[in-house]
């Protein structure tokens, strides 16, 4: 046996950097608790001429995807380059020669889980993905075995470190929308196109990748509802905190008697709540099993050194199977192959939660009259209200909020149908969801 685990490295952004430095730095100390030294003998990237200000010594570095697949030396193929085709690629080659690989691709793992699990599961290499959910935060680690004892009932929490970013400066500093995020951007929370972040998608990846670990399932990733933050306003933000609540962007997935219920969305939620208190770029997961009760895992979500540290777990693990007579480690998905089916998720339609509306509208008689028939008509109870204007200029719209008791979403979008359509609305009704 060699007296170090050998890797080959696919990537040198940001956290491909960060594995590199985080190595050159806590080397000595991760060899000491693995009993090899871990050493990055080669490094694959688009750009190998290109200076990263990172000490690179004794790595071989090209951009030849062969020259680390290709070579029987490396133990583990680290895959830091995200994207869905050429990374899938690469991690299925690795895999098939039998290679162990480590990952932070959750695109690549929610929208193609079958194919790239599959694959794990038959390859004589491990498989290790815990940098691709909430950084530095071992929630995989945690439904894979720490909770392999309970059945999981709901998973919810706060997955995106840039929208939770933006969502707290613009409610803290009342910054705006985009210069929160150009600030997110250079703190490097956000993925490479912030797309991802503001719309929900990055926060729904890692979501099915958590109900798939968690419901012995394998999830169609485009039936998950996703709402991004981009329609969030300030006035929104205000107004939400004068009845109460912080708008935090929430994945959240539950177990209950009707089926799946899965959804990415912005959600107002209370501020006494431990989800309120989570700012910044941090992550909160919340998992909830049936015997373990309800857990709480904060921390770093997003960036360079936590997500690296997420890396060298997954390596330090594989590297002490790899380094004993006993091979095998943890099903990747918690359950065995065997028992792993698909499963679907419930329509939105069917959602019942309470809500937040706020309609546009013209000041003038008759308009709450108006809008609170058209809830009646479909079912919808009201909470509370609230109307928001400087003052009171005739012909001018003004803000109108209402809170919903518990409704059912198929009513509510009804009703938002009727109401939108009525001369009295000037724009679109806003709905956010309520955490109840
Ligand atoms: N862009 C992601 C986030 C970090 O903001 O949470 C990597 O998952």
């Amino acid at each position: 046996m060699k007296n170090y685990i050998n890797i080959g490295l696919f990537g040198l952004g940001t956290v491909g950097k960060g594995v590199v430095n985080q190595l050159n730095d806590n080397g000595s100390l991760i060899k000491k608790r693995l009993g090899r030294e871990i050493r990055i003998t080669r490094a694959v990237t688009a750009n190998p001429d290109k200076e990263r200000g990172i000490d690179l010594k004794n790595i071989q570095i090209s951009n030849k995807i062969n020259d680390i697949i290709n070579d029987p030396e490396i133990d583990i193929v680290v895959e830091l380059i995200g994207g869905i085709d050429l990374a899938k690629s690469i991690i299925l080659q690795s895999l098939k020669k039998g290679k162990s690989v480590v990952t932070a691709n959750k695109a690549l793992l929610a929208e193609c889980a079958e194919e790239i699990f599959n694959a794990a599961y038959t390859s004589k290499g491990l498989f290790g993905y815990e940098a691709s959910v909430a950084g530095g935060i071992p929630i995989i680690r945690n439904i894979r075995e720490s909770y392999s004892g309970d059945k999981i009932m709901e998973i919810s929490g706060i997955i995106n470190g840039t929208a939770n970013y933006i969502l707290s400066s613009m409610s803290e500093k009342n910054e705006t929308f985009l210069s929160a995020l150009k600030e997110a951007q250079e703190k490097g929370f956000a993925e490479a196109d912030p797309t991802f972040d503001i719309e929900g998608i990055d926060a729904a990846h890692k979501l099915i990748l958590l109900m798939n670990l968690s419901f012995n399932a394998i999830f169609d990733f485009k039936s998950l509802y996703i709402e991004g933050i981009a329609q969030i306003e300030p006035i929104d933000i205000e107004i939400a905190d004068d009845f109460g609540y912080v708008v935090k962007l929430l994945g959240k997935a539950r177990d209950d008697d009707k089926g799946f219920e899965a959804r990415v969305h912005p959600t107002l939620v209370n501020k006494n709540s431990i989800l309120a208190s989570v700012n910044g770029a941090f992550n909160a997961v919340q998992v909830m099993g049936n015997f373990v009760g309800e857990t709480l895992s904060y921390g770093a979500g997003a960036g360079s050194y936590p997500t690296s540290s997420a890396v060298l777990g997954d390596l330090i693990q594989i590297g002490r199977a790899l380094s004993s007579s006993d091979t095998s480690s943890p099903p990747p998905l918690s359950f065995q192959i065997e028992h792993l089916r698909k499963k679907q998720i419930l329509p939105i339609d069917e959602l019942e939660t309470e809500y937040y509306l706020r309609f546009t509208v013209l000041d003038k008689v008759g308009v709450l009259a108006s809008l609170t028939k058209s809830l009646g008509e479909n079912n919808i109870s009201i909470r509370c209200m609230i109307q928001k204007s400087k003052e009171h200029v005739p012909g001018l719209p003004v803000a109108v909020v209402i809170l919903t008791h518990i409704a059912r979403e198929k009513d509510i979008r009804a009703a938002i149908n009727e109401i939108d359509k009525m001369p009295i609305v000037t724009s679109p009704t806003r709905l956010i969801r309520i955490d109840p």
